[in-house]
């Protein structure tokens, strides 16, 4: 039997944007919060690094601002900078506020955070709890929301679609994962807080459920979406067969982590001033050129040269799990490779999360703020999710008073499908993409690359519409429409920008172009787009 629900604000998504926005409403609202799997399960868990922000002394806003428009490539839109970093600082103390335990320098006479180092920062400005931020900011905001009576959990409840009432977004369909059955959440808002879509490639550091769900229901919608050929490969994933999507922090870089080749000698001087504190496009391409040139599957990140007890304090997660796997990296370079690992792009929102639907916001991975520009500086992303989780929730409720109650939506209907009696090809389709994405559309992209890409997945999408036209909803067969459907704009993004800018590099374009800017799609400029390939 279908359910049928109602609530001020639905949130999908239980990262540390949805988090942040379901607590900043909860005085005042009733909020759902939806996740497809434990509440835990997203991005936000598995952040190492830290997140930036501007705490120390000796650092400004200036300076902040200049690196992340540097690390963009140029096309960073600074008032959107100047908006996350100006509020950086009230952000992390608002994550002290909800008990997040961040490390302290064990050297300062006040008592100072510790900062730590990442690439593109020209000062130490992470602040972090060990390597383990992510779990330390998930468990501390989960445990808040636990205790608010106003914010509801619905883990394994899975968004299928958003449904609209004259023209403004009125909630979400979403299938209950446990039950196996299609509820309907109605609110006056909702807010896509999905994370981004790096599983959208064969080989990423991303937890399985990152499948770009929010972009393609937005996109549906008829929300624009801007810059989806940015894909953020990350370059130190660990290289081991029983390992798949493991992290190696890059503040292990900050803190000195040398790479090397496979006989041992230094690269990253080749390529950048900044050797292995480079932005991380230029990092992870130069791992890339140079497991091309010497036909290697690997290169090697040493820290062996500091002491132990350091490695053990700053790293404990990473030197825990090396271990399991036969690794000391106390004693013994880390085999890594590059791996997808962020989506620069996304829905097109404003300084407060709103994108082109009234009632819609977006927040966190799965948005285009324009913060990032062609690549992301490292842990600017978590800074983002707080920022415009924050400023998305003064909104809502300025606002929310004057929104009228929606009336009864559709039901969903199930009149004309059947039991999938076909889910191997469901899973063929899955597989078959990924290799696809991470074949053709990966750190070095061509031209015939890219229509080739295109090709296969436009025969993907239509074999998924089939299915989907035909067949009950599953969780596999909702993340595959969705996926095919963000490979699709990354592809046609990636067509359309003729030259090489940050992470987009195309060899049959290798150079920047004075004045391009953002690749914006719109259900207006879609068509044209395709068939002027
Ligand atoms: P997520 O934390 O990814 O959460 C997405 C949520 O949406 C989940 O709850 C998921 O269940 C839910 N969801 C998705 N689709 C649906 C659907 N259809 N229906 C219902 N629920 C849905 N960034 C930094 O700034 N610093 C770091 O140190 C750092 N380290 C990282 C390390 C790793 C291994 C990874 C993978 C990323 C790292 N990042 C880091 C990036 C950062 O963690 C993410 O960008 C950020 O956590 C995203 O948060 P979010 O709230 O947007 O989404
Ligand atoms: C890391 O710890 O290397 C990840 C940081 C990030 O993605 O910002």
């Amino acid at each position: 039997m279908n359910r049928h629900y109602t609530y001020d604000v639905v949130i999908i998504g239980s990262g540390a944007s949805g988090l942040c926005l379901a607590l900043s409403l909860a005085k005042k609202l009733k909020v759902a919060i939806i996740c497809k799997n434990a509440a835990n399960q997203g991005s936000t868990y598995f952040a190492q690094g830290g997140i930036a922000a501007v705490l120390d002394h000796n650092d400004s806003i200036d300076s902040h601002v200049k690196d992340t428009m540097s690390a963009g490539g140029g096309i960073c839109k600074e008032d959107a900078v100047r908006f996350t970093v100006e509020n950086s600082k009230s952000a992390i103390e608002w994550l002290v506020s909800q008990g997040v335990e961040f490390d302290k320098d064990s050297n300062s006479a006040n008592n100072d955070f510790h900062l730590t180092q990442e690439g593109g920062h020209s000062h130490r400005r992470i602040i972090h709890s060990a390597d383990a931020t992510g779990k330390a900011v998930s468990s501390a905001l989960i445990n808040a929301a636990s205790h608010e009576p106003n914010i509801t959990f619905f883990e394994h409840h899975i968004a299928i679609d958003l449904f609209k009432q004259q023209d403004r977004c009125a909630g979400a369909y979403i299938l209950d994962t446990r039950r196996n059955e299609v509820d309907c959440f109605q609110a006056k808002y909702t807010v896509l807080a999905t994370g981004g879509a790096s599983k959208v490639y064969l080989y990423s550091s991303n937890p399985e459920g990152n499948s770009g769900d929010g972009v393609a229901m937005a996109w549906r919608a008829g929300c624009r979406i801007g810059n989806m050929e940015f894909n953020q490969f990350h370059p130190t994933c660990l290289y081991h067969p029983q390992a798949k999507s493991f992290l190696i922090t890059e503040a292990m870089r900050g803190e000195g982590a040398l790479l090397k080749l496979p006989d041992g000698s230094r690269f990253m001087q080749n390529f950048d001033e900044r050797a292995e504190l480079a932005p991380r496009d230029i990092v992870a391409r130069a791992i890339d050129h140079e497991m091309k040139r010497l036909g290697a599957d690997c290169v090697y990140l040493d820290i062996s040269h500091k002491p132990a007890d350091f490695i053990h304090k700053h790293f404990p997660t990473v030197s825990k799990r090396c271990l399991e796997l036969g690794i000391d990296i106390t004693k013994e370079p880390i085999p890594v490779v590059p791996a997808a690992h962020y989506s620069c792009g996304g829905v097109v929102v404003d300084n407060f999360g709103q994108t082109d639907i009234e009632g819609l916001y977006a927040i966190g991975e799965t948005t285009f703020t324009g913060l990032h520009g062609a690549n992301r500086m490292a842990s600017n992303s978590l800074l983002e999710c707080l920022v415009y989780a924050r400023s998305s929730a003064e909104k809502i409720l300025a606002d929310i008073d004057a929104v009228p109650a929606p009336t009864a939506p559709a039901k969903w209907d199930e009149t004309r499908v059947t039991d999938a009696n076909e889910s191997i090809t469901i899973s063929h389709s899955w597989h078959e993409l990924r290799q696809v994405m991470w074949d053709y559309v990966g750190i070095v992209r061509t031209n015939k690359r890219l229509q080739r890409a295109l090709d296969r997945i436009q025969l993907i999408k239509k074999e998924v519409k089939d299915y989907y036209s035909h067949y009950h909803v599953s969780s596999d067969l909702i993340e595959l429409r969705n996926l095919v459907e963000v490979a699709e704009l990354i592809v046609v993004s990636a067509i359309g920008r003729k030259e090489s800018r940050g992470l987009h590099y195309n060899l049959d374009y290798p150079d920047a172009l004075e004045g391009s800017g953002d690749t914006i799609l719109s259900p207006d400029n879609y068509s044209k787009r395709q068939t002027a390939l």
